[in-house]
């Protein structure tokens, strides 16, 4: 009798440690879900390493520290979503509108959106 216990005590210990592993896989923190997004979608154009090679678009290494100064009295937050949904709103010196996607807007949803941005924020 005690000893069934003790195993239905490990078997329920066991699957909610199995749940909890699920749990975190199937709902990954915003910013490593905007790291992989990043890579899908932005990295082809965009460096985030200091000293990286010019890509077709500005490298964005430090670009979190930028959006701390509060570029045209925006947020960080607000300022970074504005740069991806509409780039040509302000064109970084030295690089032409037209490159960058403006499709952004529509085609990402709100959740991608604030997952690239926390990403971004990470990139000191
Ligand atoms: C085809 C190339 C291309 C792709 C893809 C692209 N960008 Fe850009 N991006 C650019 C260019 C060129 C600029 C600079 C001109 C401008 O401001 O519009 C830019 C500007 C930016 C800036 C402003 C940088 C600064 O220093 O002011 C941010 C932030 C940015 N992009 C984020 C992203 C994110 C996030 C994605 C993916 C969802 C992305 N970009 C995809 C080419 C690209």
């Amino acid at each position: 009798m005690l000893l069934r216990c003790l195993i239905g005590i490990i078997l329920l210990l066991v699957l909610a440690a199995c749940g909890t592993a699920a749990q975190s896989a199937s709902t990954p923190e915003p910013a490593s879900e905007g790291r992989r997004l990043f890579g899908l979608w932005c990295g082809g154009c965009h460096a985030v390493t200091a000293n990286a090679p010019a890509g077709i678009g500005p490298g964005l290494a430090g670009i979190a520290t930028r959006a701390a100064a509060k570029p045209d009295g925006l947020s960080a937050t607000a300022w970074l979503r504005r740069e991806v949904v509409d780039p040509n709103a302000t064109v970084t010196p030295g690089y032409a509108p037209g490159f960058m996607p403006i499709t952004y807007g529509r085609d990402l949803r709100l959740d991608q959106l604030d997952a690239l941005v926390a990403y971004m924020l990470t990139l000191n």
